[in-house]
C-alpha cells in the first residue's frame, strides 16, 4: 500500500517448529521483540517491524504433511502458499474453504493468524469453523500441540481459537489442520448490474431464498470501483458494455448437478429482471470468462494501488446501512478524493476506500475519526477481515468494550509476559502498560 515501511536488521527463516521454538526461547530470554511474517500481504501493517524487531519469516516451512481423502482434512505447515494448497486439493477433488485475491503470495499461517475471510466465507464460514487444529509456538518457546483432526472435541477450553485472528501477538502458528470441502462439478458465475443500492440488497435476499444451498459467493462493487479496474488492469473488458451502471454484483453458485443448478439460477435471474431489480447481466459461458469476471472484483485493490494513495477501511455493518456511509463520506470529501466501495455484501463486509493522489493529513482528518464513530454507532466492526495490525491498535475501543480489551490484555500478559510478540499491534500500548506489561524497548 506504500503506507508502512518496515525497519529491521535481521530476518530469520526457520525450517522447523523446533527452530521457531529455539528462536523464541532465545529472544524471550533477552527481551528481543519479534514480528512473525507470512506472505506479507496484509493491509493493516500487522507484519511490519516497527523499530528493529527480528522478523521471523515462516515461508520456508511449506510442506503438506497429510491429506485424508475421505474426511477432506488437510494438515500442513504454516508457510504453505494458499494457491499451492488450492492446486494440491484440486488434484484430490477438494477445495480450500477460503479464497482471496492475495492467494498467489499469502500463506495459510498468515490466513489463520489474521482470520482471513475472502470471497467464499458466505458459503464455508470463517476459519474459526474450518480450522480443526493448530500447532503454535508460544513466546517462551513452548510448543502447543493442538493439531487435532477431529470435527468434535469438547475437552476443556478450545485454545486454538485464541490464535485464530490474534495476528501473531499470542504465539506463532507453525502447523494447521483444516477441513476442506469437496470440489463440486457445477460452478456458475453471473455478473449483474443494478441501478441502486436498495436493489443490490433485495437481490441478496432473493439469492439466499431462491438459490439456497448452491449460493457460494455474493460480491459487489460500485461504479467508481468498476471504472478504476477497467482503467488500470490490463486485458479486462466490461462484461456489460452497452451502458454504465451504478452497481455491479457477482453471484456464484456451486453445486453437484449442472442441470438443476442452471435451472435454479435462470429462474432466479428471470424473476430479478422482471421485477426490475436487475438492469443487465451475463452468465459466464466458460471457465475463462468466469476468471475474467473474478479478475474484475479481485483487481480492485490492485487498481487502487496504481491510482495513487488509498485510505482503506474494512467494515462490518448492517447491509441496509452500508452504503449510507459511502454517500456521507462522498459528501464530506467533495471532489478532493474518489470514494470507492466494494466488498463481500453477502457477509455484510464493506471495503470503503478513499483514493487520493498522495497521503494528506487534511484529507485524513475528514475521514477519521468520523468513519470509526459512524461504524461504532451502528455496533459495526472496524475490522471485518483485515485485522487490527498497526493501523487500528489504538482504535479497538470503537468495536470492543473497555472490559473486553482488558481481558485481551490479561491473556496477552499470560502468554507473552515480556511482550516480545508482534509489539505495537492489535492492542493499544496504553492498555498493555496498565496491565503491568511494557512494550519492549525499541533498542
Ligand atoms: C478484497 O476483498 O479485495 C480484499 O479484502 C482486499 C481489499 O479489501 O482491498
Ligand atoms: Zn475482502
Amino acid at each position: 500500500m506504500r503506507k508502512y515501511k518496515g525497519s529491521s536488521k535481521l530476518m530469520l527463516q526457520p525450517r522447523s517448529t523446533q527452530e521457531v521454538s529455539q528462536i523464541l526461547d532465545y529472544c524471550n530470554s533477552r527481551c528481543l521483540a519479534v514480528v512473525p511474517q507470512g506472505g506479507n500481504t496484509g493491509l493493516v501493517g500487522g507484519s511490519i517491524p516497527v523499530h528493529d524487531e527480528v522478523i521471523i519469516n515462516i515461508g520456508s516451512m511449506n510442506n503438506i504433511l497429510s491429506f485424508d481423502k475421505v474426511s477432506g482434512i488437510l494438515v500442513c505447515e504454516a508457510g504453505c502458499i494458499l494457491e499451492n494448497l488450492i492446486s494440491f486439493l484440486d488434484n484430490e477433488g477438494y477445495i480450500m474453504p477460503l479464497d482471496l485475491g492475495a492467494k498467489g503470495s499469502c500463506q495459510i499461517g498468515g490466513n489463520v493468524s489474521t482470520n482471513a475471510g475472502g470471497l467464499r466465507l458466505l458459503r464455508y464460514g470463517s476459519l474459526h469453523g474450518s480450522v480443526l487444529g493448530l500447532e503454535v509456538v508460544l513466546a517462551n518457546g513452548t510448543v502447543l500441540d493442538m493439531l487435532g483432526t477431529l470435527r468434535k472435541d469438547n475437552t476443556g477450553y478450545d485454545l486454538k481459537h485464541l490464535f485464530i485472528g490474534s495476528e501473531g501477538s499470542l504465539g506463532i502458528v507453525t502447523k494447521v489442520s483444516i477441513l476442506t470441502p469437496p470440489k463440486l462439478s457445477s460452478v456458475n458465475l453471473a455478473f449483474l448490474a443494478c441501478e441502486d443500492y436498495l436493489s443490490c440488497q433485495k437481490i441478496l435476499l432473493e439469492a439466499k431464498r431462491k438459490l439456497g444451498e448452491i449460493l457460494s459467493a455474493f460480491e459487489f462493487l460500485d461504479i467508481n470501483a468498476m471504472d478504476l479496474v477497467l482503467k488500470h488492469i490490463d486485458g479486462l473488458r466490461d462484461p456489460l458494455p452497452s451502458s454504465k451502471h451504478n452497481f455491479y454484483v457477482l453471484i456464484e453458485t456451486t453445486g453437484s448437478m449442472e442441470s438443476h443448478d442452471k435451472e435454479k439460477l435462470e429462474a432466479f435471474l428471470v424473476q430479478a429482471i422482471e421485477s426490475e431489480l436487475l438492469t443487465d447481466g451475463v452468465v459466464a459461458q466458460d471457465i475463462n470468462q468466469a476468471s475474467s469476471f473474478w479478475r474484475i472484483r479481485e483487481g480492485v485493490p490492485e487498481a487502487l494501488l496504481k491510482e495513487g494513495a488509498t485510505y482503506k477501511y474494512d467494515l462490518s455493518l448492517p447491509p441496509e446501512k452500508m452504503y449510507d456511509l459511502v454517500e456521507e463520506m462522498r459528501g464530506r470529501l467533495g471532489t478532493t478524493s474518489n470514494v470507492v466501495a466494494y466488498g463481500h455484501l453477502g457477509d455484510g463486509n464493506l471495503h470503503l476506500n478513499i483514493s487520493t493522489q498522495q497521503y494528506d493529513d487534511s484529507i485524513l482528518a475528514k475521514i477519521e475519526p468520523f468513519v470509526y464513530e459512524w461504524t461504532s454507532k451502528q455496533r459495526g466492526s472496524i475490522s471485518a477481515e483485515h485485522g487490527i495490525g498497526l493501523m487500528k491498535a489504538s482504535k479497538i475501543h470503537y468495536s470492543k468494550s473497555a472490559e473486553t480489551v482488558q481481558v485481551m490484555a490479561a491473556i496477552k500478559k499470560v502468554l507473552d509476559p515480556n511482550g516480545i510478540l508482534n509489539p505495537y499491534k492489535v492492542l493499544p500500548t496504553s492498555v498493555l502498560s496498565q496491565s503491568g506489561r511494557h512494550q519492549p524497548n525499541k533498542d
